[in-house]
């Protein structure tokens, strides 16, 4: 029997302050419109420089442990997935075991692919139980990363930040993967990528999304040939619309949109061996927007109030769909879309476990979004102004939570609320 493997429990930590996309655009001058309907964004995760990838992630992985009264001594791996890391050097893992004071008979390493690195250390967890090595014990996996653009600049209303923490264990009883059916694409292309020193990405914004959409279409078709081979979906009618929903990696929510209709024309143009051109997309309007309602606008909520969270986008994607719909998805097959720049994505899934609610229950959702404080934009301009790496003065982390407060002889100090 194939073993069970796939996420137990989850956790996220978020900016305890956001910016409204509407006070960003009258700020620039621009249509609100355009960003809340042509990008699909409510509000952006403003993160100051104590709210660093490590402070973060820790706050994940300490709601993790608490919410679930793990125990430490069952952990033996402990990756992070972060492209805004903290040193050249040392791992945000190891920041994150100091932290958390976890034992030390444990394997901790960053994964740094983009937007990947997350799905990259969750494969490497999964795979780590499903062979055996792990003898027994779990791991977690965090994404955790803080997205900025150029103030200013066409990428400004697609920042956001945030960090999830996954429970990765051979009990998933939030999500079992479907073990091996994973399909991948990648190819080495400059669409965004943060040269060394450089705090800001430096990015070609419509040459990612086409990217996305070429390694979202060869991703797909992988999955879907190993899907089909195990009679797992069916190959006939449109293999994607027989998965319960799709979640996909969203720098802004409007590319789920792009992404659904990518995934569609895959499927129409191979089962029904057509091409695409602009009469079909027209026919096939009303089929796309019934089945973008249907399959993935649920689970765009949280995307939506956080912004992009780079590596922990699609696992925030999880997050929001599951808080709502865990109960009415027990036993349905999710499929699910990483994508990360330079690039890699990966198309996978799996089925919601019967745990599920119970788990997003514990996981408190509602508390961690009602804790934050919407500012003004002179203010949001302020803080991202800052010089690099300089902590707000004067702010303590809260109860529960990690703060980067300094560093001393070039050691970063953090503290705990
Ligand atoms: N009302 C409603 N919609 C409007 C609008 C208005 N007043 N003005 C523009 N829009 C729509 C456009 O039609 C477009 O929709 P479409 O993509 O469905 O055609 C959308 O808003 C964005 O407008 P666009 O002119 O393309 O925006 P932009 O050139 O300023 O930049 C990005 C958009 C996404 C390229 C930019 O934000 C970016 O570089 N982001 C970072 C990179 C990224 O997220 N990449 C994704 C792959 S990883």
């Amino acid at each position: 029997m194939r073993q069970r493997v796939g996420i137990e429990s989850l956790a996220v930590a978020v900016p305890h302050r956001y910016l409204d996309l509407e006070d960003l655009a009258r700020a620039r001058g621009v249509d609100p419109a355009k960003y809340t309907q042509g990008l699909g964004a409510k509000q952006m995760a403003v993160a100051e420089p104590g709210e660093d990838a490590a402070a973060l992630a820790a706050t994940a992985a300490k709601r993790l442990i608490e919410n679930n009264s793990l125990d430490p001594a069952n952990l033996g791996m402990l990756v992070v997935g972060t492209e805004t890391g903290v040193d050249h050097s040392k791992a945000v893992a190891s920041y994150v075991q100091g932290m958390l004071k976890l034992p030390r008979g444990m394997r901790t390493f960053d994964v740094q692919h983009a937007c990947y690195g997350g799905t990259a250390g969750l494969m490497a967890a999964a795979e780590w139980i499903a062979s055996g090595a792990a003898a027994g014990r779990s791991a977690i996996v965090i994404a955790s990363d803080i997205a900025r653009y150029e103030l200013n600049s066409p990428g400004e209303p697609t920042q956001g930040g945030g960090a999830v923490a996954l429970l990765v264990s051979a009990e998933p009883d939030l999500l079992e993967l479907d073990f091996g059916m994973n399909g991948v694409f990648s190819m080495d292309v400059h669409d965004f990528w943060r040269p060394l020193g450089r705090r800001e990405a430096v990015v070609d914004g419509h040459y990612s999304i086409a990217c996305y959409l070429e390694a979202l279409s060869g991703a797909y078709r992988g999955w879907r040939e190993r899907a089909i081979a195990r009679e797992m979906i069916r190959p006939k009618d449109l293999p994607s619309e027989q998965l319960a929903r799709v979640v996909y990696h969203v720098p802004f929510c409007k590319m789920a949109k792009k992404a659904h209709a990518q995934v569609r024309r895959c499927d129409i143009e191979d089962t029904r061996g057509v091409t695409w051109n602009e009469a079909l997309d027209a026919q096939e309007a009303p089929a796309m927007t019934a089945s973008f309602e249907k399959q993935v606008a649920s689970t765009l909520g949280l995307c939506a109030q956080v912004g992009n969270a780079y590596t922990a986008s699609l696992y925030l994607g999880i997050a929001g769909l599951l808080e709502k719909e865990a109960a009415a998805l027990e036993g349905e097959r999710i499929g699910l879309f990483s994508y990360g720049s330079g690039c890699c994505g990966e198309f996978f899934s799996g089925v919601v476990g019967k745990k599920a609610a119970q788990k997003m229950a514990a996981a408190k959702l509602g508390n961690v979004l009602a804790q934050r404080e919407r500012i003004r934009f002179d203010e949001y301009e302020r803080v991202l102004k800052l010089p690099p790496g300089e902590p707000l003065q004067g702010i303590h982390a809260a109860p529960g939570t990690f703060r980067y407060c300094g560093s001393q002889d070039f050691r970063r100090v953090y503290a705990a609320g």
